[in-house]
């Protein structure tokens, strides 16, 4: 049931290994990296309690030995103070040049023991253990690691590619199903982003793969790697198309800054019901068909998920307020707002030519439907 996915970026070039009880094939499948039998584990408490000793026996099969700091879990983590914290332990445990520090959590850990280990006496390898669905299609591959600053998200970071990749997914089946759907908002936004019959085959596939079918969850996360990797090849800096990675995070990344990036909208959650209104104003545009966002919402809803304003609890701002929170995010290039809009389902493309009027209407419209 396994399957491989290869990220060919020349020198730094790596594999993204997806199936079942990784896990225990984590000694064998890192050993190969190592040049002494000794790894650094990055991690969060909620998942070391879960799944810290199972890695640990995973290792031991191979030999090699593991020490682990677990930082404490959610997004207050990704900052200076634990970021040092995990840093010096890294330096304590002695990690020189040649060995393996290993993120073993969900994005929030991926992205900061990345960046630990892209400036740890100047640069060492790491491997990437995902164990959220979105940490195993999005944010484990492709090398983007950072920290938040006090000015937004993911402001302070370097691009550093992972020396493998592991998603193991059977590790998804201890997320809460809020989390799992999560996650599935950035599945749902590579069919809508590029392939048209990965959004066919999602419509057909994601209930029984959401309840837990094991062979359609592979696939899903292999074939949104994949997309992630194809795209990352392509423009690993993005200079261009790595842009159609965030369809749906302008709408996104307003609706997150308005509720305070935390419980009352998960990330996941924001990108579904911005994909959904990246449909809507592309059709308001007369860019696509009335019916593509109406399928777009058809199915987030099909799948019990967070598709308009109205789901999100509590009161948000004005249509007004929200577009100057897009003012502040980092798509904004020479003050023009970037987005990226749909011409057809799997036909994503970058425009900074979007009248505000219009994203201004849509979003009124939206917020209509909350009174
Ligand atoms: N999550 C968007 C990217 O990796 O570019």
């Amino acid at each position: 049931m396994e399957r491989v996915v290869h990220v060919p970026l020349g020198s730094r070039a790596y594999d993204v290994v997806i199936g079942p009880d990784l896990l225990a094939q984590a000694g064998k499948r890192i050993a190969p990296l190592l040049k002494r039998p000794r790894v650094a584990v990055l991690s969060d408490e909620t998942v070391a309690a879960l799944h810290l000793e199972s890695l640990r026996a995973g290792l031991a099969e191979a030999g090699i030995e593991m020490e682990a700091l677990a930082l404490p879990a959610g997004e207050a983590t990704k900052g200076w103070p634990q970021f040092t914290r995990a840093v010096e332990w890294l330096l304590e445990q002695k990690i020189e040049r040649n060995d393996i520090v290993v993120a073993f959590g969900g994005g929030v850990i991926g992205d900061l023991a990345g960046f630990a280990a892209a400036v740890l006496r100047r640069g060492v390898r790491f491997v990437q253990i995902p164990t959220s669905l979105l940490a195993q299609v999005d944010s484990s591959v492709g090398g983007k690691t950072g920290i938040n600053a006090p000015q937004g998200k993911n402001l302070i970071g370097a691009f550093h590619q992972p020396t493998l990749v592991l998603a193991d997914t059977a590790i998804l089946g201890t997320l809460t199903e809020r989390d799992f759907l999560a996650g599935y908002g950035e599945v749902v936004k590579y069919g809508l982003l590029g392939d048209a019959t990965f959004f066919d085959w999602l419509e057909a596939n994601a209930p029984a793969m959401a309840a837990g079918d094991m062979a359609l969850r592979v696939e899903a996360v292999a074939r949104s790697v994949q997309m992630k990797a194809d795209i990352v090849a392509r423009d690993e800096t993005e200079q261009g198309d790595r842009a159609l990675l965030n369809l749906g995070h302008t709408f996104c990344h307003a609706l997150e800054a308005a509720t305070g990036y935390g419980d009352r909208l998960l990330h996941g959650e924001g990108v579904a019901i911005g994909c959904a209104l990246a449909f809507e104003l592309s059709a308001r545009l007369g860019l696509c068909s009335q019916e593509c966002p109406s399928r777009v919402r058809a199915h987030l809803k099909a799948m019990g998920m967070k598709t308009d304003l109205a789901d999100i609890p509590g009161d948000l701002p004005s249509a007004a307020e929200l577009v100057a929170l897009m003012g502040q995010d980092k798509k904004v290039v020479g003050g023009k707002l970037h987005f990226i809009l749909a011409r057809d389902i799997g036909e994503a493309f970058v425009t900074a030519d979007v009248p505000q009027e219009k994203v201004l209407e849509v979003l009124e419209d939206a917020l209509r439907q909350c009174a």
